[in-house]
């Protein structure tokens, strides 16, 4: 039988979050708390789920934070108040906005109005232009948390051929940044692409992030290739719900040298990711503050 190693996401983000409580630790010991905003609007009931998870883990890890339920026909000019209050607030060093937002809202314009520097989520076009130019931004926590778990299971990655699997600005697009910053050599498959199959049989790294069931079987896949999850998709199974990402698990083990699970696999990494963006984000807004009433002052006369 062939050797797999299972990638166990859980254990992975408990890691990153021990080392989260010490920074949130050592930063109380300078009197900085950091603290997270949390905006949800609607009740879409997978966000609900998110939501929560998100408030449980930044309290476990002693973050504390403030959520923000706005009822589903909350204007985009009600959003942006809001947004622009805790901007202000330097009590509150993140802020997330759970997407996706009900249709007749303005994503792109609520997610602009994030201060980029409480911008956790790495979606403001200013942490997405630093991203693409290879700088040390708050990137996004899901393909921060691919990479992270690519990491410590290939150990170096430079020059190995990764294919990215779907192209949104949540994850394909800045995954497959975080991968050239990573010196991978990176193709991007998406809907239109051609011969799609025959490419990611090439890679010896695929990410899936296309929302789609079980598409990936072995048939796309190289073997020994390492294999990333990030789908999470509901499906009946035999009058059964249950989730299944976008990799059709049984069919790929055989091939793969590591694969993540559905669930337990991608899904804590955001989590933990999440809280390590909001400790990077309070200590830079402490250090920026600090330097700025440390400037000397100069005198006009
Ligand atoms: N909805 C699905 N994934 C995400 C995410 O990573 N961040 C936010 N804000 N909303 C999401």
């Amino acid at each position: 039988m062939n050797a797999y190693t299972l990638i166990d996401g859980k254990a992975a983000a408990a890691r990153v979050l021990v080392q989260v409580r010490k920074d949130v630790d050592s930063l109380r010991e300078q009197d900085i708390q950091p603290a997270l905003a949390v905006i949800l609007v609607g009740c879409d009931p997978a966000s609900q789920v998110y939501v929560r998870n998100k408030i449980l883990r930044a309290e476990e890890v002693g973050i504390r934070s403030v959520e923000h339920r706005l009822s589903p026909d909350t204007s985009t000019a009600q959003l942006l108040n809001l947004i622009a209050t805790l901007n202000a607030d330097r009590s509150i060093n993140g802020i997330l906005l759970q997407l996706p937002l009900p249709a007749h809202m303005d994503e792109l314009r609520a997610l602009e109005a994030i201060a980029p520097d409480k911008d956790v989520d790495g979606f403001h076009s200013q942490n997405v232009g630093g991203l693409s130019q290879g700088r040390t931004v708050l990137a996004p926590c899901t393909p921060s948390g691919c990479l992270y778990l690519l990491e410590q299971t290939c150990g170096d990655l430079r020059g190995k051929h990764a294919v990215v699997i779907g192209r949104s600005n949540i994850v394909g697009k800045p995954m497959a940044a975080l991968l050239l910053k990573a010196d991978c050599s990176v193709t991007v498959l998406h809907s239109r692409s051609r011969d799609a199959q025959a490419l990611c049989r090439q890679a010896d790294i695929v990410i899936a992030a296309v929302g789609r069931p079980r598409l990936i079987n072995a048939s796309w896949l190289k073997p020994g290739a390492v294999v990333i999850d990030v789908g999470i998709n509901r499906i009946d199974d035999a009058g059964r719900s249950r989730l299944v990402g976008d990799v059709d698990f049984d069919s790929a083990l055989p091939h793969v040298a590591a694969i993540t699970p559905v669930p337990g696999g991608v899904g804590p990494m955001t989590i933990a990711f999440l809280m390590k963006n909001t400790v990077t984000a309070a200590l830079a807004q402490h250090q920026a503050q600090r330097s700025q009433s440390e400037a000397p002052c100069h005198s006009i006369y």
